[in-house]
C-alpha cells in the first residue's frame, strides 16, 4: 500500500531540534515466513530545554503496534495514539531517562516499494534512506537523531545461515526448532537511515584489509548463490578505496568487519548503512562475458561511493534532509576523484561534465529545476537528483578550485576533527573551510541556494600586445523561483601559442582576480587584460569545465578548430570538438536541414581519432556525436525530434564517410586478438576506440556484416554489446539484427543483468515500429515490474533512451510510457516517479508533441490513487 498525497510541503525553515534523544536502540528481529516480529527497545530522554509537557511523537508508516511498554510496564492506552504513521505518547517523565519497548508485526513477502523491510528473491534485506525506518518501528525518523544499536536476528537456519546487521558480530548460535540467531553490535552512534539488516541462503567472497593504524579489517562480499566469484572485481575496488581514502583524506575504517551484499531488487544503486552496505547487485557482479567496461567503471565508483560515505555520511550524518548535499555531493566528488586518480584524469573528468550536461543541466533548465540545497519538498526521495548528487559535487569541486589543494585539505580536515560524531549543515560544512583558511565563503554560498545554470559570456579582443577578455555572469530564473546574484565564478584558463604550448602571461591589473591559472570572477562583469604577448593565442576558456556553467565563448571557428588540435589540456580538446559538434547540430535541428558537416570539423574528427599519442579512451569520447538528447537540448524550443535524428545521422554519415580508411586502420592496429580480457583502464580505452570505430565504419558501408562479424566473434561483452547496438539500431530488420538480438537473448535469458541489457538493446531502436516492439516486450514472460532493473530497462530505455520514438508526433510513446508509470507506481512509487522524470523537458517540443505530451501526463494524474512520490513529480512538471 503506497502512502497518497496530503499536498503538505515540509520547509527547511520549520526545522527544530529533536524534542527527544535517543541514545541507544535494542531490537530483536524474528523472520519467519510471512512475517516478521520486530520488539525495539529506544532508550531516551527529553533534550535539554525542551517543553516537559510536549508529547513524544514517534514516525511511522503503514505499521500495526502489537505491544508498548514503558520502562518494563505496559502503558494505559489512554496515555498514547497508535496510528499506521505516528505514535504519539503523552506524559513522559520531564528529564528522567526511560525505555520504551515498542512490538510491530511486519509483512516483509508483500513489501513492493521494496523501502523498509522486504524479500528479494527470497533474501531478507531492508532499505531506510530516506524514510523506511519508520516502515519496521516507530522511531523518531530523522537524520538528527543518532543512537547506538544492538540488533538480535532470529531466523531458520535453513532459510537464513546467513544472519548480518551493523556494526560488529556479537554472540549466535543455535535456538530451537531449527532456528538460530545472531546479535550485532555496531558502536557508532547513527541515525535510523543508516540500519540494515540482510539474511538468507547467500554466497560469500572474504578478503581482509589492514589500515594504516593497524586494525584488521574482514571484508566480504555476499551475493545470491552461486555467483560470489563474480564479486572479485567488487572487492578489488573495496581494497583500493580503502587505501585511497586513507592516503588522500587520512581517514581508516572504524569496525572490525565490513560488508557488502548484492541485492536483486533494488531502488537505486546502493546503501552505505554502517558497515552493511546493501547494493543493487548490478553494480556488484561482473564477468568478462556478461559485463561491459562501462559496467566495471560502474562498479568501481558505487564501491567507492559506498565507502566513502562511511566518513561523510555516517561518521558525520546530515541535519535534516535539505542538507543532503553535504553528503551526497561531497562523496560524489571524492568518488570522481578516485576514479580520477585509478584511471585517467581527464578521461574522467570528460565523463563526469558529459553525465552533468546530460542529467543535471536538463533538470536544472526545466520544471523540476531546485537549487543544490532545497528549501521545500513533498517528498525526499525525488530530490535524490542530479542536482543534489552531481551539481552537489561541482560545488565541492569549485571550493577545491578556489582553496588549492592544502587549504581543500586543511579544510577537510578540520570538517573531520571538528563534526565527527555530529549531524551537521551546510554552513557548518563551509565554516571549516572559512576557519581553516581565512578565505571569505558567503558568495560562494549563494551556489547552495540559487538554482539554475549560470551563464558566462566570454568576448575577447587582441591588440598592440594585448589581449582584452569580458567576462560576464547571469543566472535567469527559472521554475524553483530562487535568486540570481552574481556568484563566484572560478574560471580555469590558458592561453594557447602557435606551437601548441601554453604562454605565460602576465594579467593587467582589472577589475577580475587572477591566481594562477584561474579567474576568479565575482561580480556580474569584470575584465581581465593580459600585455606584452607577441602573438594573438587562442584563448582556452573554462578548462577542466572548473565551473558548471554554459559557456557563451565568442570564438571564431577557427580558434576553436586550432584549439581542437593544439590544446595542450586535454579537456580543452575534447570541449573545443564537441561545442563544434554541438552547434552544428543545432544549427541543421533547427533548420531541419541534412547538410554535411563542416569538411575542417570532419578532418578535425579523423585526425584525433588517429593521434597515436592521444590515449584510445579520449580519442573515443573526442570523436563521438553528440546523442539525440543532447543535440534537443541545444535546440532548447519547439525541437522536433525527427529533425534531431536526421542531423544527427547526416553528421554521422559524412565523418564516417571521410574517415572510413583512416578509421580502418586504427582499428585494425588496436586489435590485439589472442590476449585474454582485462577490464583494466587502458583495455577498455582501446575497446572504447574500436567500437566507436567500428560504428562509423559500419554507416560508412551501409551493410551489417563487419558488425555482425564483430558480434559473433566478440570474446567479451564490451564487444558484443556494442556489434549488437550497431546492428540493432543501424539496422533494424536487418537478418543480422534479427539473428543478433535472438542470440543474444537465447545465450543470455537466464542471466538478469545482461537480460535487462537485451530489454534496453530492443527498447531504443531509433525506428517507429519499436512502439509495437515495446508492447510486446511488456507481455514478455521475464518482464515485470516488481523488479525495478526490469522496468527501468524497459520503460527507462524506451523513454529516456529512444527520443524519436518516445517523442513520437501521435502520442503513443507519451501515453504508453505514462499507462506503465500508472501500473508501476501502485506497486513502486519510488521507481515510478524517477521513471516519470524522462517527460521533463516535454515543453522544449513542438507544439504538437507538447500537447499530445500534456495530454499523456494529465491523464496520468488525473488517477485518484497516486502515491505521494509520483503525484510531485507530475505536479511539478505540468506546472
Ligand atoms: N545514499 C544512497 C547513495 O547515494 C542512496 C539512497 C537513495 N535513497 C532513496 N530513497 N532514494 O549512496
Ligand atoms: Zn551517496
Amino acid at each position: 500500500m503506497q502512502r497518497t498525497d496530503d499536498g503538505q510541503k515540509i520547509r527547511l525553515s520549520d526545522y527544530r531540534p529533536p524534542a527527544f534523544l535517543v541514545r541507544h536502540v535494542e531490537m530483536r528481529i524474528a523472520l519467519h515466513d510471512g512475517h516478521a516480529a520486530v520488539e525495539t527497545t529506544i532508550h531516551a530522554r527529553r533534550a535539554e530545554g525542551a517543553d516537559p509537557a510536549e508529547p513524544l511523537v514517534l514516525d511511522g508508516d503503514h505499521l500495526s503496534l502489537v505491544a508498548l511498554a514503558l520502562d518494563g510496564t505496559a502503558i494505559d492506552p489512554r496515555r498514547f495514539d497508535a496510528a499506521p504513521d505516528r505514535l504519539t505518547i503523552r506524559d513522559l517523565p520531564g528529564s528522567d531517562a526511560f525505555a520504551l519497548r515498542i512490538e510491530t508485526r511486519l509483512e516483509p513477502e508483500t513489501n513492493t516499494e521494496l523501502m523498509g523491510l522486504y524479500r528479494s528473491n527470497g533474501i531478507w534485506c531492508t532499505q531506510c534512506e530516506a524514510e523506511g525506518f519508520r516502515r519496521i518501528t516507530y522511531f523518531p525518523d530523522r537524520p538528527d537523531v543518532l543512537a547506538t544499536y544492538r540488533v538480535r536476528l532470529e531466523a531458520d537456519h535453513e532459510a537464513a545461515p546467513v544472519l548480518l546487521s551493523n556494526g560488529n558480530p556479537s554472540e549466535s548460535g543455535d535456538l530451537d526448532g531449527g532456528r538460530h540467531f545472531a546479535v550485532w553490535d555496531d558502536p557508532h552512534p547513527k541515525p535510523s537511515y543508516l540500519f540494515a539488516l540482510v539474511a538468507g541462503r547467500l554466497d560469500v567472497l572474504r578478503d581482509g584489509f589492514r589500515t594504516a593504524s593497524g586494525r584488521a579489517v574482514d571484508l566480504a562480499v555476499y551475493t545470491e548463490p552461486g555467483l560470489a566469484d563474480r564479486a572479485t572485481y567488487a572487492m578489488d575496488a573495496l581494497k583500493r578505496s580503502m587505501a585511497w581514502d586513507e592516503r588522500r583524506f587520512g581517514r581508516e575504517y572504524d569496525l572490525d568487519v565490513f560488508n557488502v551484499v548484492a541485492i536483486s531488487d533494488f531502488n537505486m544503486g546502493a546503501m552505505e548503512n554502517k558497515g552493511l552496505n546493501v547494493f543493487n547487485h548490478k553494480y556488484v557482479l561482473l564477468a568478462p562475458d556478461t559485463a561491459t567496461d562501462a559496467d566495471y567503471a560502474g562498479v568501481e565508483t558505487v564501491i567507492a561511493h559506498e565507502y566513502f560515505h562511511n566518513w561523510t555520511g555516517n561518521r558525520i550524518t546530515c541535519r535534516d534532509w535539505f542538507q543532503l548535499c553535504l553528503k551526497e555531493g561531497l562523496t560524489v566528488y571524492r568518488d570522481q576523484e578516485f576514479s580520477a586518480d585509478e584511471r585517467a584524469r581527464t578521461v574522467k573528468r570528460i565523463a563526469s561534465v558529459h553525465g552533468l550536461k546530460a542529467q543535471q543541466f536538463p533538470e536544472d533548465q526545466g520544471p523540476l529545476q531546485h537549487p543544490v540545497r532545497p528549501t521545500q519538498y513533498r517528498e525526499i526521495n525525488n530530490f535524490y537528483t542530479a542536482t543534489v548528487y552531481e551539481k552537489g559535487a561541482e560545488l565541492v569541486r569549485m571550493l577545491a578550485t578556489i582553496l588549492g589543494e592544502a587549504g581543500f585539505r586543511a579544510g577537510m580536515d578540520l570538517y573531520f576533527a571538528r563534526h565527527d560524531g555530529d549531524a551537521a549543515t551546510i554552513e557548518d560544512f563551509l565554516r571549516c573551510f572559512a576557519d581553516a583558511t581565512g578565505a571569505d565563503l558567503a558568495q560562494f554560498a549563494l551556489w547552495y541556494d540559487q538554482a539554475g545554470t549560470p551563464e558566462l559570456e566570454v568576448q575577447e579582443s587582441f591588440g598592440d600586445g594585448r589581449l582584452t577578455v569580458s567576462l560576464r555572469q547571469s543566472l535567469a530564473k527559472g521554475a524553483a523561483g530562487t535568486g540570481t546574484e552574481p556568484m563566484h565564478i572560478p574560471v580555469r584558463f590558458g592561453l594557447v601559442g602557435a606551437d601548441g604550448a601554453d604562454i605565460a602571461a602576465e594579467p593587467v591589473a582589472g577589475a577580475a582576480e587572477i591566481e594562477g591559472d584561474v579567474i576568479h570572477l565575482v561580480t556580474a562583469e569584470a575584465e581581465v587584460v593580459f600585455d606584452g604577448l607577441a602573438e594573438r593565442p587562442r584563448l582556452s576558456m573554462l578548462r577542466d569545465f572548473s565551473a558548471p556553467v554554459t559557456l557563451r565563448h565568442e570564438q571564431s571557428r577557427e580558434d576553436k578548430l586550432a584549439l581542437a588540435r593544439l590544446d595542450p589540456n586535454g579537456f580543452g580538446r575534447w570541449r573545443a570538438l564537441s561545442d563544434l559538434l554541438g552547434e552544428a547540430l543545432r544549427a541543421a535541428a533547427v533548420a531541419a536541414d541534412e547538410a554535411p558537416l563542416d569538411p575542417r570539423l570532419v578532418e578535425a574528427l579523423v585526425e584525433c581519432a588517429a593521434e597515436e599519442r592521444l590515449e584510445p579512451a579520449l580519442r573515443a569520447q573526442m570523436i563521438a556525436i553528440p546523442g539525440e538528447s543532447e543535440i534537443a537540448r541545444l535546440v532548447g524550443a519547439n525541437v522536433d525530434p525527427e529533425a534531431v535524428h536526421r542531423a544527427r545521422e547526416a553528421a554521422i554519415r559524412s565523418v564516417a564517410r571521410a574517415g572510413a580508411e583512416r578509421f580502418r586502420a586504427v582499428r585494425d592496429g588496436l586489435s590485439r586478438s589472442g590476449e585474454p580480457f582485462s577490464p583494466d583502464a587502458s583495455s577498455a580505452g582501446r575497446r572504447a576506440l574500436g567500437n566507436a570505430l567500428l560504428m562509423f565504419l559500419s554507416a560508412a558501408a551501409a551493410e551489417p556484416a563487419e558488425a555482425f562479424a564483430a558480434f559473433r566473434d566478440a570474446d567479451n561483452m564490451t564487444d558484443r554489446m556494442a556489434a549488437a547496438t550497431i546492428l540493432a539500431h543501424r539496422f533494424p530488420g536487418s537478418s543480422e539484427a534479427e539473428e543478433a538480438l535472438d542470440r543474444f537473448h537465447d545465450a543470455f535469458e537466464a542471466d538478469p543483468l545482461v537480460l535487462d541489457k537485451w530489454f534496453t538493446l530492443r527498447a531504443t531502436v531509433p525506428d517507429p515500429a519499436t512502439l509495437d516492439v515495446v508492447r510486446e516486450l511488456s507481455r514478455h514472460p521475464k518482464f515485470t515490474l516488481a523488479n525495478p532493473n526490469r522496468a527501468r530497462a524497459l520503460i527507462g530505455g524506451f523513454a529516456t533512451g529512444n527520443q524519436r520514438v518516445f517523442h513520437r508526433a501521435d502520442g503513443e510513446g507519451y501515453r504508453w510510457t505514462a499507462d506503465r508509470l500508472g501500473e508501476l507506481d501502485r506497486l513502486n512509487p519510488q521507481t515510478a516517479a524517477r521513471l516519470a522524470t524522462a517527460f521533463r523537458s516535454w515543453r522544449s517540443y513542438e507544439a504538437g508533441r507538447r500537447e499530445q505530451a500534456r495530454a499523456a501526463l494529465s491523464t496520468l494524474a488525473a488517477r485518484p490513487d497516486l502515491s505521494r512520490d509520483l503525484r510531485d513529480i507530475l505536479d511539478r512538471t505540468l506546472s
